[in-house]
């Protein structure tokens, strides 16, 4: 029987996500072995994991025999050591999910291409993924009073299915009682007995999401009152003063944040009684064109040269900053008033010599590009620049703020980007597509999934997904009247991150909706479709998001004057680092947890969160709750704005009185 969608749209809802119905690939309920023991393993997990309960010698008995039977899928031979691992668990997965172009772009790609290694094509066994992960769970609780170190490797198995950047876990859309959480606060602590219950849900509890609440923990953590910034001198704007003008001289990496300061100054300069002007020298082809901050090819060939000198040729830095102030110096002085690095920060340092005023905008790690015997050098002149009267700097996010707090010990002003570039405004013409936004490698199976469940449930779910790049594809495409896009003539056949001219915002924020998985701690898409009012769904359990350059070991650095920082009034001071996400290793959870709380992703409001699959279904057909978020997140939006403009005017204060003491 074929149903169309007005047909289909009559069949009631579920009335809760458990009535949601669920793949057999993910629950495997089409084979009884597994359903049998999923059933016990639900009831387990109801029973507050109990092991002295009824029924646990029987529970124990399946569990131990299921990783028996399907240890081969993740490790090879004795299975002592990583160097046993195998990648079994990713093929299989990849003959259930063959449709999926992302399952192969992201997925086959990080395990097989990456790592010189043969995906090899299988037809889909009987394993079930999210039921062998929590037979590893339930059989490692059960091997513990025998051997603490035994219970360690099934529960470091069960963490190697999580797949790296939690790829494969999708256990709260399973019907699986085991989380990604407890799998890995038990692989982290070293423990007599696995952890769950009561000592897990309080560890839980630290990742809370501050935006459910309201706006307020958003605006306490970016105001400018009692930063950096606010201690020093500033310009009084008087009514009698002439407008000023402030020409930026600009270089960077990345377009993003450079383009956010120039069109927030260049559109309300007349609020800030200024003129600004920004001489742009960015380098990215695609991006630099959205906000017309372009380098002269001259310019980019000079700079790059210079770049190269120090990266490519490994000559000495002060060398590269001496042929910096040669080539730039008394250029500058004449053309520009303000020099801004952005993405990377460290690029400044070339600039220091140059005795102009700074303005610093950091979104990405302090050290982003500082070789490792440059680190030292670069965070005291930073430390310095920090504190100068001459020079400005800002974060693009709480998160980036409190982690520059936790280096240095100062606390800079958040000027969170809006995107307003975009010009573009949610109508939800498109109202049965859903759009996808750009992920990771850690959403790589979300394509697979979510059109699994959309198969099964069709008879009430008339929705439909829209993954971003095949849009952007097909968009570039009919724009350029092209019939390739490096080299691929479809989406499938481009395997790497596509990347066009120009963005189709307002046909973005067309669909009814967007699905962001992040994969940083801010991303500015996020930003970008939040500004056009468009309702966003965010997995709730960010802390195993938040994977990035910002939460990387290696741009670890702490800088002495951390240790001797005032704590800023009823802000109090970071506790852990923010430079826990190892991928290769089990991640710090309870930082994960500290520090996620920080982010955009959880501080503002109207956001709209899922837990799993069914719970995102259920709440992508509650239309009007869809246009409620809309609605309130036109109204916050505005109060934004006008506190952003606000902001931006106190940067441009101090700019100028930077530039009238420095003449
Ligand atoms: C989309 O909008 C049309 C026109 O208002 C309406 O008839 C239809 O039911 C909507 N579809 C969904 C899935 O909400």
């Amino acid at each position: 029987m074929v149903l169309g969608v007005a047909v289909s749209l009559a069949s009631p809802l579920p009335r809760s996500a458990d009535e949601v119905l669920r793949p057999t690939d993910v629950d495997c309920s089409s084979s009884p072995e597994w359903e049998r023991f999923r059933l016990a393993a639900v009831a387990h997990s109801r029973n507050g994991w109990d092991v002295e309960a009824s029924g646990a010698k029987e529970l124990e008995s399946m569990a131990r025999s299921l990783v028996a039977k399907w240890r081969w899928i993740v490790c090879k031979e004795d299975c002592q050591t990583t160097q046993h691992l195998a990648w079994f668990f990713v093929e299989d997965w990849g003959a259930r999910c063959k449709a999926s172009v992302n399952f192969d772009r992201y997925l086959i790609t990080h395990y097989f291409r990456n790592r010189g290694l043969e995906f090899v094509q299988r037809t889909p066994s009987e394993y079930c993924h999210f039921g062998f992960l929590t037979a590893l769970v339930i059989a490692a609780q059960f091997e513990f009073p025998h051997s603490v170190a035994q219970a360690g490797r099934m529960l470091f198995l069960a963490y190697v299915l999580l797949g790296d950047f939690f790829a494969f876990d999708w256990l709260r859309s399973s019907g699986w009682p085991a989380d990604s959480l407890l799998v890995m606060l038990n692989v982290h602590i070293v423990s007599q007995r696995l952890l769950v219950g009561k000592d897990l849900e309080q560890v839980r509890a630290a990742g809370w999401l501050p935006g459910l609440e309201g706006p307020a923990f958003l605006r306490l953590h970016s105001r400018w009152q009692g930063t950096s910034e606010d201690a020093k001198k500033t310009h009084r704007v008087l009514e009698l003063d002439a407008v000023p003008a402030l020409r930026i001289w600009q270089v960077d990496d990345h377009t993003a944040l450079a383009g956010e300061a120039k069109t927030m100054l260049t559109r309300f300069g007349h609020a800030m009684k200024v003129r600004v002007r920004f001489l742009g020298n960015s380098f990215p082809g695609n991006v630099c064109r959205n906000y017309d901050l372009c380098a002269q090819p001259e310019d980019k060939e000079l700079l790059q040269g210079l770049l190269r000198r120090y990266y490519k040729e490994k000559q000495a830095f002060a060398t590269v900053a001496a042929a910096f102030e040669e080539a730039l110096g008394q250029r500058l002085s004449r053309e520009a008033d303000v020099l801004m690095c952005s993405q990377p920060l460290g690029w400044c340092r070339f600039l220091i010599n140059l005795r102009m005023p700074m303005l610093l905008y950091a979104g990405l790690p302090v050290m982003w590009d500082v070789p490792e015997a440059d680190r030292t050098g670069w965070a005291a002149d930073f430390a310095d620049i920090l504190m100068s009267q001459e020079h400005v700097v800002i974060a693009n996010s709480v998160f980036v703020a409190r982690e520059v707090q936790w280096q240095f010990g100062v606390r800079v002003p958040t000027l969170r980007p809006l995107g307003l570039h975009t010009n573009a405004m949610h109508v939800p013409v498109l109202n049965a597509s859903v759009l996808v936004s750009r992920f990771g490698t850690s959403g790589g199976l979300s394509e697979c999934l979510l059109e699994k469940f959309a198969a099964v449930n069709r008879h009430w779910f008339p929705l439909h997904f829209v993954q971003m790049e095949s849009l952007l594809f097909a968009e570039h495409l009919a724009s350029t009247g092209e019939n390739e896009l490096e080299d691929a003539k479809t989406w499938e056949e481009h395997t790497s991150e596509i990347k066009v001219p120009h963005m189709p915002y307002n046909k973005l924020a067309s669909h009814r909706a967007v699905v962001c998985m992040p994969y940083d701690t801010s991303i500015f898409l996020f930003n970008e479709f939040y500004s056009a009012n468009m309702p966003v769904f965010v997995p709730r359990d960010l802390w195993r998001w938040l994977i990035g350059p910002v939460t990387a070991p290696m741009m670890e650095y702490r800088h002495w004057t951390a240790d001797q920082a005032q704590v800023p009034e009823g802000l109090g001071v970071p506790r852990s680092s923010p430079f826990y996400a190892s991928v290769h290793q089990p991640m710090g959870v309870e930082q994960a947890l500290e520090w996620s709380a920080y982010s955009d992703w959880a501080m503002m409001p109207h956001v709209l969160y899922f837990e799993g699959i069914p719970e995102l279904f259920l709440k992508l057909m509650d239309a009007k709750s869809l246009n409620q978020a809309s609605v309130s997140m036109k109204v916050f939006n505005d109060e934004e704005l006008v506190i952003a403009v606000e902001n931006w005017r106190k940067v441009v204060q101090r700019l100028i009185y930077a530039v009238s003491a420095n003449n």
